[in-house]
C-alpha cells in the first residue's frame, strides 16, 4: 500500500461537486459527538474492525474528524482526517449501492477542505487503495519510498 500526496493550495474549486451532490438529496457534515456509536456501527457493518478503531479516534478528536454522507437519515459514506497519523486522510468507504453518485469525491475535498483549513500545505492519502479514483478526483500523486505506509506490522484481528 502506497501513500499519496495531495496539494492544498492548488485544490480545484468543489462548488459544482457539493451542488451535484446536493441536487441528489445527499447531506454532506461533519459528524457529531453524539452520533458515534451510530457511525462507528455502521463502518463495522460495511467494512472492518481496523476502520471502526481509527473512526472512533475521529470522534476523539474536537472538532470531530469524521465527515459523514446521508439521506433521509442514513448514512451513504464517510471519511476521516488525523486518525492514525497528522495530516493523514482515511479510512473512507461509500455504501455499495450509493457508489458511483459522487459522494466519495466529495467527502474527499470537504476533508483536504478541513486539513488546509487546521493548517497543513499538503495533505496524505494514507494506505491508498484505489489510486485511480485519487489520481482521476483531486489530482493526488504518489509518494516515493511510500510502500507499504504507516499500516505494517499489524496486529491481526
Ligand atoms: C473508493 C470509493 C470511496 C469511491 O467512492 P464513490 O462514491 O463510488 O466515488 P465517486 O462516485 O465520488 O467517484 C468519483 C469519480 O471517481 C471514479 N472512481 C470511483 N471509484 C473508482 C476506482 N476504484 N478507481 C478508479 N476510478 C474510480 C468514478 O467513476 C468517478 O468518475 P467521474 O467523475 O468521471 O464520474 C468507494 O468505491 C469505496 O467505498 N470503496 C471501498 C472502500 C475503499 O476502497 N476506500 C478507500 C481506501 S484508501
Amino acid at each position: 500500500m502506497i501513500d499519496m500526496l495531495v496539494n492544498l493550495y492548488e485544490l480545484p474549486d468543489s462548488g459544482e461537486l457539493y451542488e451535484s451532490v446536493k441536487d441528489k438529496g445527499i447531506t454532506l457534515r461533519r459528524a457529531n459527538a453524539y452520533e458515534r456509536h451510530i457511525v462507528a456501527g455502521w463502518v463495522g457493518e460495511h467494512f472492518s474492525p481496523k476502520w471502526v478503531s481509527e473512526v472512533k479516534v475521529a470522534f476523539s478528536r474536537q472538532p470531530v474528524t469524521c465527515f459523514i454522507a446521508t439521506r433521509d437519515k442514513e448514512i451513504l459514506g464517510f471519511a476521516c482526517i488525523e486518525t492514525t497519523a497528522k495530516g493523514f486522510y482515511g479510512p473512507t468507504g461509500v455504501s455499495e449501492e450509493a457508489r458511483g453518485t459522487g459522494i466519495g469525491k466529495a467527502l474527499l475535498f470537504r476533508c483536504m477542505e478541513a486539513l488546509k483549513e487546521s493548517g497543513y500545505v499538503y495533505g496524505v492519502i494514507g494506505g491508498v487503495g484505489p489510486r485511480e479514483f485519487y489520481e482521476k478526483a483531486i489530482g493526488a500523486t504518489k509518494i516515493p519510498n511510500s510502500d507499504p505506509s504507516i499500516y505494517r506490522d499489524i496486529l491481526p484481528g
